[in-house]
């Protein structure tokens, strides 16, 4: 029998305990959508909750990593209201904002359009000294059917790393720049031109920023991985090419599909993430449909 070389390696069987086993809530009902993170939330009214409905919401977050809060009608001044609770919103300087209310983007894809927003797996901007803790999404206009958002759990891709790559990444830090993105493909005309979000990002607005390769979570103390393809060029101390390698081999590792769930839109739903423990991918399978979303960040600590 010809013997080859092996090329894939199986996952060993992972679960995230609170999904299989989500705490007991009384004004949220909570319902986990895979073995790894995220969970759908219904029968909140969120536009202006009571400190019990919030304290919940936050535990939700905690324990699911990434909530998809359904049928919420709220405008901009309560989205925003809604953010303040988990902290002031970090103004987001690569676009323009939607007019009047600068916490807010307004990601808006056109049926014509090419390119989405957030096509690519990331943590949101880490090229900022404290990236967002957290980030709020609402669905203004969805489409019937595609442009859904994946999350991956980077707690479970920091666990399941062998002990001597973890020994090796443990105090590492890595250099992330938005101009890795802006200075490739999304950067160029072709990509500007071909989307409704309006992008005003220029090279000389970017600045070097170095993270932890891992991060550990202030509020759970656990550690989840912090390096992304849209951000991250190198490690510390070591240049793009000796970097590359064992950067790919990361980033394959941390959208392991046990580490996923997916989520569906409507609109009027709220979706909110923690940016400390996840990545996310914004599905650009909707060619033809309008999708419109308004952002906003929640500034973060610098993260250790
Ligand atoms: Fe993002």
């Amino acid at each position: 029998m010809p013997t080859y070389q092996q090329t894939y390696r199986m996952q060993p069987a992972t679960a995230h305990p609170p999904q299989q086993s989500p705490a007991r809530y009384t004004r949220l009902s909570v319902h986990p959508v895979s073995g790894a993170l995220g969970a759908e939330v219904t029968g909140a009214e969120l536009g202006d909750c009571d400190a019990a409905t919030f304290a919940e919401l936050e535990r939700a977050l905690t324990d699911h990593l990434a909530l998809f809060v359904r049928d919420q009608a709220l405008d901009p001044e309560q989205q925003i209201a809604l953010a303040r609770r988990f902290g002031p919103p970090m103004p987001w300087p690569y676009a323009k904002p939607l007019p009047g209310y600068p916490e807010i983007t307004e990601l808006r894809s056109e049926p014509e359009d090419q390119y989405n927003f957030g096509g690519s797996w990331h943590q949101d901007s880490l090229n900022f000294e404290r990236p967002p803790k957290i980030t709020m999404l609402y669905g203004v206009e969805c489409p019937e059917v595609g442009g859904d958002t994946s999350f991956s759990n980077q707690y479970l891709a920091w666990d399941t790393l062998a002990e001597d790559l973890k020994e090796k990444l443990t105090g590492l830090k890595a250099v992330n720049s938005a101009a890795k993105s802006y200075s490739g493909q999304v950067g160029t005309d072709e990509v500007k031109d071909h989307t409704a979000t309006p992008l005003t990002f220029t090279l000389d607005q970017e600045q070097e920023m170095e993270h932890p390769v891992a991060q550990t979570h202030p509020v759970t103390g656990r550690k989840a991985l912090y390096v992304n393809n849209a951000f991250t060029a190198r490690f510390s101390g070591m240049s793009e090419e000796e970097s590359l390698p064992l950067l790919h081999q990361l980033w394959e590792h941390a959208i392991t599909p046990e580490f996923t769930c997916r989520f569906r839109w409507q609109k009027g739903t709220l979706a909110i993430w923690d940016n400390r423990c996840t990545m996310h991918y914004a599905h650009n399978d909707y060619a033809g449909c309008r999708r419109v979303m308004r952002r906003i960040p929640i500034e973060g600590d610098r993260p250790v």
